[in-house]
Formats: C-alpha cells, sequence, structure tokens
C-alpha cells in the first residue's frame, strides 16, 4: 500500500469545520486520516503501492498483461490512471483500463481480473485501488469531510493450477440509491440543468448509506460463503471496507462473528473508498493475521448503490518455472521502470519532432504505405 506523507488529525479537521474528536471518534471510529498534497496523485499513489506489490510477488512489470485501477477519484475522465500507471510501470504487454463502482471497487476489480485469468485470456494482471478522496470533499460540509482520507493499495494476481484463490463473489447493484451518495460531473443533469449538487464534490445521505451498509453487509457475505461451499466458522478474518466501525460491529453481531476477526483501519486511514480493502488487507498480512491456505472474505460497499463479497483462500501455489533470484529479479524490475521512464519521454519526443518536421515541409513515415492508404481511400 502507499499512503500521502500528510496526516490529519480530528483535532486539526475542528479546525476546518464545526466538530470535535469525540463527535467524530465516537460516530466513525476514526482518529485521523492521510491527506496528499499537491504533488501526490491518485496515479502516483497508485503507481507506488503496484511496484510494491510487484516487489512482494516477484513479478517483473512486463509479466503483467492486465491493469485495472478502481477508483472514483480518476486523474482525468480519460484517458484512464490504469494507462498512465501502465505507461510509468513500462508493463507493455498490458491493456489498463479504470473501473468505477465506488469503494466496491477494488472487489469488482478483483473479480474481472480472476475471471480474465481463468478464462485463460491471460495469466498475471495488477488490481489497484487508488484513491485522492480529499480532492472531490465539500469542505465545508461537516458530515462527510470528516469521514475520508487518501491512499492507494495494490496485489498482483497470478494463475495457478492449484485449487485456491477466488472461491467466490457476489457483485450487485440497487440503482434505486444512486442519489444517496455521488460526486456530479460533466455528463450529469444535476449539474448542467438542476443545481442540485455542487460539480466534481461529493454529496451523501449519511443515514440511509448507514442503513444500507448494515443491511447488505451480513446477507452478502452469507451469499457468498454459500457459493463457496464454506461457513462462516471456516472463515480467518474479515477485510471489509473500511467505512465505520459502527457499520462492521454491526455485520459481525448479524453474523454472530467476533469482531476481533474484521480487520479495521478506519482510525488511522479513515474511509478511503476503494484503497480501503487493499490497504487493510496490506495491515493484516503485515500482522501476521493471514497464513497460507487461510479463508478469507472482502466486503465492499458503497456508491450505485453497489456492492461485492468475495471468498478468498489465501495462498494458493504459483505453477512458476524455475526463476532466476529475487536480487536478479530486483535489478531487472529496477531497469524496466528507467526505461519505461526514458522510453516514454522518447516517444513523445520522436512524436513532437515528426510533427515540427511535417510542418516543416519533410514526409515523415513510409511513402509506399502512405500511397497505399491513399489508393484504397480512392477506391
Ligand atoms: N461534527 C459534529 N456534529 C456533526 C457532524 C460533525 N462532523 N456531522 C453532523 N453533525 C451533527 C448534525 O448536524 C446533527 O445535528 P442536529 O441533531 O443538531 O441536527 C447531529 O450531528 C446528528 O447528525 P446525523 O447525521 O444524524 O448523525 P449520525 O449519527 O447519522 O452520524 C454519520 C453521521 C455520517 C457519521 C453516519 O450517518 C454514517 O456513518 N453514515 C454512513 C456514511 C458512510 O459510511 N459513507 C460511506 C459509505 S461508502
Amino acid at each position: 500500500m502507499a499512503l500521502p506523507e500528510q496526516v490529519l488529525t480530528n483535532d486539526d479537521m475542528a479546525a476546518i469545520v464545526d466538530t470535535n474528536d469525540e463527535w467524530i471518534h465516537s460516530r466513525t471510529g476514526i482518529r485521523q486520516r492521510y491527506i496528499a498534497n499537491d504533488k501526490e496523485t491518485t496515479a502516483s499513489l497508485g503507481l507506488m503501492a503496484a511496484k510494491k506489490a510487484l516487489a512482494q510477488a516477484n513479478t517483473l512489470p512486463n509479466e503483467v498483461q492486465l491493469i485495472i485501477v478502481a477508483t472514483s477519484t480518476p486523474e482525468n475522465i480519460f484517458p484512464s490512471t490504469a494507462s498512465l500507471i501502465q505507461g510509468w510501470l513500462g508493463a507493455n504487454r498490458a491493456g489498463a483500463f479504470d473501473l468505477s463502482a465506488a469503494c466496491s471497487g477494488f472487489v469488482y476489480g478483483i473479480d474481472m481480473a480472476t475471471q480474465a485469468i481463468r478464462s485463460g485470456s491471460i495469466n498475471t494482471a495488477i488490481v489497484i485501488g487508488s484513491e485522492t478522496m480529499s480532492r472531490i470533499l465539500d469542505w465545508q460540509d461537516r458530515s462527510t469531510c470528516i469521514l475520508f482520507g487518501d491512499g492507494a493499495g495494490a496485489v498482483v494476481l497470478q494463475g495457478s493450477s492449484e485449487y485456491g484463490g477466488v472461491l467466490s463473489s457476489v457483485l450487485r447493484s440497487d440503482g434505486s440509491g444512486y442519489d444517496l451518495l455521488g460526486v456530479p460531473s460533466v455528463g450529469s443533469v444535476d449539474i448542467a440543468y438542476n443545481n442540485d449538487h455542487k460539480p466534481y464534490k461529493m454529496h451523501m445521505n449519511g443515514r440511509e448509506v448507514f442503513r444500507f451498509a448494515t443491511r447488505i453487509m451480513g446477507e452478502s457475505i452469507e451469499q457468498a460463503l454459500d457459493k463457496a461451499e464454506l461457513t462462516i466458522e471456516d472463515v480467518t478474518v474479515v477485510v471489509p471496507h473500511q467505512a465505520n466501525n459502527r457499520i462492521l460491529e454491526s455485520a459481525a453481531r448479524n453474523l454472530k462473528l467476533d469482531e476481533s476477526k474484521f480487520i479495521s483501519t478506519v482510525e488511522q486511514f479513515g474511509n478511503t473508498s476503494a484503497a480501503s480493502i487493499p490497504m487493510a488487507l496490506c495491515v493484516a498480512l503485515e500482522q501476521g493475521r493471514i497464513k497460507d491456505d487461510d479463508n478469507i472474505v472482502f466486503i465492499g460497499f458503497g456508491g450505485g448503490l453497489t456492492w461485492a463479497a468475495m471468498v478468498i483462500q489465501w495462498g494458493a501455489k504459483l505453477d512458476q518455472e524455475s526463476r532466476s533470484g529475487p536480487i536478479f529479479i530486483r535489478f531487472r524490475r529496477r531497469i524496466a521502470y528507467l526505461l519505461a521512464r526514458w522510453h516514454a519521454r522518447l516517444k513523445r519526443i520522436l512524436r513532437r519532432s515528426s510533427n515540427w518536421l511535417a510542418v516543416l515541409g519533410f514526409r515523415v513515415g513510409n511513402d509506399k504505405e502512405i500511397r497505399l492508404k491513399t489508393d484504397r481511400h480512392d477506391r
């Protein structure tokens, strides 16, 4: 995972809006969140997380065939943040796209990548959840701006003939609740005609979202467990979307599961939307709470409304042919990142210089090819 440098505590927040640490902590469990500075962006945080995941998986960028970035705060409406990261990584054999499913996006992304691997279409993918929520918060609305933070998390997925990995998933949406939380953008009537919401600023009906989250969490976890032919007793830990500790407590009660089995990072990071599950997964791994062959559950929910539950058997064995040692792979990864940077710069220079040459009257490209294209057009 990757975090911005700057921390914003609840006391700092009280200097921005009329609130206090006691209110925020008792209603949500949050004590602080990380906030991106001018130089930290959704792509730069996502890139940092992706590089760490590749190092952890002992994988080279050119082995990656698909990059999915789950985000509600992309760098652009298009091109995708995933394409930017693909170029920076030098993942030259990878397709790349952004996925919009709000706070459920990371689990949706894992499901998409898993299906692509299972179909045989690809063997290796990176799924990233990355957000700079601070840029879309309405910093005058104390009921929303206190909840969110920035950060990124990433995982590398690889095909294996061994049983394990993603065992089941349940993806759902209820569009009737599309107005309960969101961020209007250029295509929206809310901006063009109604003026109901501020452009690019988040609005939310907290109470309704709270009710929705507590209702679907237990239900969808049970559906995913049924599909995987497991029960809640088989689960080592649940890695939920980190919205609010009260939501997690309520889900634990519904499932009759010891609350300590729910990984919570709400206190340190707040709600980092699509990044919250991979960040919580990372913390759980660092704390040694997930071991090989453990069954774990992801549960995401958020705008859409969307929700997604997934059962995973951790640490499936990989079918890797004998590879050169990790030091050599690390060295090759460094070279790949360096080359990627220069490769992109060189390509841009060549593109620009070919435009200048064309302006100056030089014909660039293969004459024969140009003639063939013209002939085809004439016909
Ligand atoms: N500090 C102090 N007071 C605040 C406040 C803040 N940051 N935000 C709201 N209040 C006030 C309200 O103005 C209201 O005052 P009033 O009674 O005088 O009108 C009072 O606190 C209660 O507000 P309410 O909205 O009913 O609080 P709540 O108990 O429902 O808690 C949330 C609000 C947002 C914490 C809660 O609804 C929630 O967590 N919802 C889920 C949100 C979420 O997780 N969204 C993301 C999902 S992906």
